[in-house]
C-alpha cells in the first residue's frame, strides 16, 4: 500500500479507490467480490477479507479473498454472528480469547467485523482477519465502516437477500 502519514489517510485512499471501482455497477455479488479483492490487496497484514450475507437466522459466506471458510454461521455465534446480532462493529484483539470464536483458518489471531446495514437492517457483515494479535484498532473499525457504507450504497442488496 502507498505510504500515508496516518492509518485514517490510508483508509481514505482505499475508500476513494473503492468508490471509483464500484461506480456505475450495482450488482451486489460483483461489488462484494471486487470490494474483498481491493481490501485484501490494499489493507496490510490480512489473511482473510470477505463478506457474509444474512439468510434467515444465519449468515452465509459471500465473496472473499483468503483460505476457504465456514459457510454458515448462526446469528449470534462467533465474531461475525455477534456483530450481526448486536448490530455493532467488533474489534477482537485476540480471537482465541473471544468466547465462541469460529476458527476458519488457524493462522487468524485477530479480527474486525463491521455490519452491513441496508435501510436500517443488518443484511450481512464485512469480516477481516489478521495473523497478528492486536492488528485492528478503532481507526481500522472506522475505515472498514466507511468501506462497508460505500459497498452498501453502490449495491442492489434487495436482489440477493432472501
Ligand atoms: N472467525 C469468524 C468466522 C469467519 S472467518 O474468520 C472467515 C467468526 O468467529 O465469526
Amino acid at each position: 500500500m502507498e505510504r500515508f502519514a496516518t492509518k485514517s489517510q490510508q483508509y481514505e485512499a482505499v475508500v476513494r479507490r473503492l468508490r471509483a471501482l464500484l461506480e456505475g455497477e450495482t450488482d451486489a455479488i460483483a461489488n462484494a467480490a471486487n470490494t474483498a479483492a481491493l481490501v485484501y490487496e490494499l489493507v496490510p497484514d490480512l489473511n482473510w477479507a470477505g463478506f457474509y450475507f444474512r439468510r434467515g437466522d444465519e449468515l452465509v459466506l459471500g465473496p472473499f479473498q483468503g483460505r476457504v471458510a465456514c459457510v454458515r454461521i448462526p446469528f449470534g455465534r462467533g465474531v461475525c454472528g455477534a456483530a450481526a446480532a448486536r448490530d455493532e462493529s467488533l474489534v477482537v484483539h485476540n480471537v482465541h480469547q473471544f468466547s465462541g470464536h469460529i476458527a476458519c483458518d488457524a493462522a487468524s489471531n485477530s479480527e474486525c467485523v463491521v455490519p452491513l446495514r441496508n435501510q436500517g437492517t443488518v443484511v450481512g457483515v464485512l469480516d477481516l482477519d489478521s495473523p497478528h494479535v492486536g492488528r485492528f484498532d478503532d481507526e481500522d473499525r472506522q475505515g472498514l465502516e466507511a468501506i462497508a457504507e460505500v459497498y452498501v450504497a453502490a449495491s442492489d442488496l434487495d436482489s440477493i437477500l432472501r
